[in-house]
């Protein structure tokens, strides 16, 4: 049995093995029986699609223990929804949103003792991913794959938890192209992240600013996260064609309507950060985290978001929301937790 003796609340977000993971082949035209797996790694052909031409696709889902000691998966359906549209995006076979669902929550249960504790403010970070297994040299999609979901406890993404960060912006990088694969969580849009990632850590920013890739007028996507700033009270967020559809953005949209706040998705121009008065990056593995300051790094323009140093207030609002929604202190009025019995 693998070491569940953590210091809970102080986990970063990296990779810490657990008992179990869960998995399960497409061959001969159909899913197999899921397979229980001690093993933390697989076995794959030299020539599989998902090494040389990048079918792979995966996501990012969170299990918490709430105050009532129940277990909930936060949003697991809108989950197994976007993965199928990953599929089709780099033509792969679509898992079935039912298996997805039973994959989860079976990974969940077996491993129940990694589920970090209420109030430690860590949870269960939940990663799905699919390989296109078979042997191609052509270019060519795979006709078989495996869906595995494995399972790892986590604390805060950017390690400043709900502190406000700087992030910049490097217009000499794009993470995706206008039309190509940044709607989907394909595995090639964090390959090409990583290089402005890495250069943005090094300046001490905890995530890039994406531009839009087309034009570079708007903004696009913050590291691996939504953005969202507050302006005049009002709740924007790019709309974009080159983002990822983030569930958590989604719901905190969500909360802000049910707060009686202004939601506009559109086009955000880079001037325009200029007059917002709350700016935040959110995401699964970023909550919401709120931005003190923008830096433009090829002109030397600073927008500074955070006055103070402190996150604002609408933005504090709708993350505790969320938090309590996610831990089981609200009622989930929205139907978004799975309750997974008996553990
Ligand atoms: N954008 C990117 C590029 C991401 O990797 C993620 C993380 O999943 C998000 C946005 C946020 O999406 P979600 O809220 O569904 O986790
Ligand atoms: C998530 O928020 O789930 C992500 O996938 C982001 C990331 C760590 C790649």
């Amino acid at each position: 049995m693998r070491d569940n003796n953590l210091d809970w609340a102080h986990l970063s977000f990296g990779y810490i093995p657990t008992d179990y993971n869960v998995r399960c082949t497409f061959k001969d035209g159909k899913w197999g029986e899921i397979e229980v797996s001690q093993s933390e790694t697989i076995n794959m052909h030299i020539a599989a699609t998902a090494l040389h031409y990048g079918q792979e696709i995966f996501e990012g889902l969170k299990a918490f223990r709430g105050a009532d000691g129940k277990v909930r998966i936060f949003r697991l359906e809108e989950n197994a929804k976007r993965i199928v549209e990953s599929a089709k995006g780099v033509m792969m076979e679509p898992v079935p949103v039912e298996l997805f669902k039973k994959m989860v929550v079976e990974a969940v249960k077996l491993n129940s003792r990694f589920i970090p504790p209420y109030g430690s403010g860590a949870s269960l970070y939940i990663r799905p991913i699919e390989l296109g297994m078979s042997a191609q040299i052509g270019v060519n999609p795979s006709t078989e794959y495996v869906f595995m979901v494995l399972v790892t406890p986590v604390g805060p993404y950017f390690k400043e938890g709900f502190k406000p960060t700087n992030i910049c912006i490097m217009r000499e990088y794009d993470r995706v192209a206008p039309k190509g694969t940044g709607r989907w969580k394909v595995g090639g849009n964090y390959a090409a992240s990583l290089d402005a990632g890495v250069k943005a850590h090094d300046l001490g920013y905890s995530a890039v600013l994406y531009l839009d890739p087309r034009e570079k007028k708007y903004v696009d996507e913050c590291g691996p996260a939504n953005f969202f700033a507050i302006k005049d009270g009002k709740y924007i967020t790019p709309a974009s064609e080159s983002i990822l559809p983030s569930v958590t953005n989604n719901s905190i949209m969500q909360l802000a309507r049910d707060m009686g706040i202004a939601v506009e998705e559109r086009h955000i121009p880079l001037e325009e950060l200029s007059q917002i008065q709350e700016a935040g990056a959110c995401g699964t593995a970023a909550v919401a985290s709120p931005v003190a300051e923008i830096h433009d790094l090829d002109n030397g323009t600073k927008y500074i978001v955070s006055k103070d140093g402190q996150p604002g207030e609408i933005t504090t609002k709708l993350y505790n929301r969320l938090r309590a929604i996610q831990l089981g202190e609200e009622p989930d009025t929205h139907g978004w937790n799975t309750i997974v019995e008996g553990i």
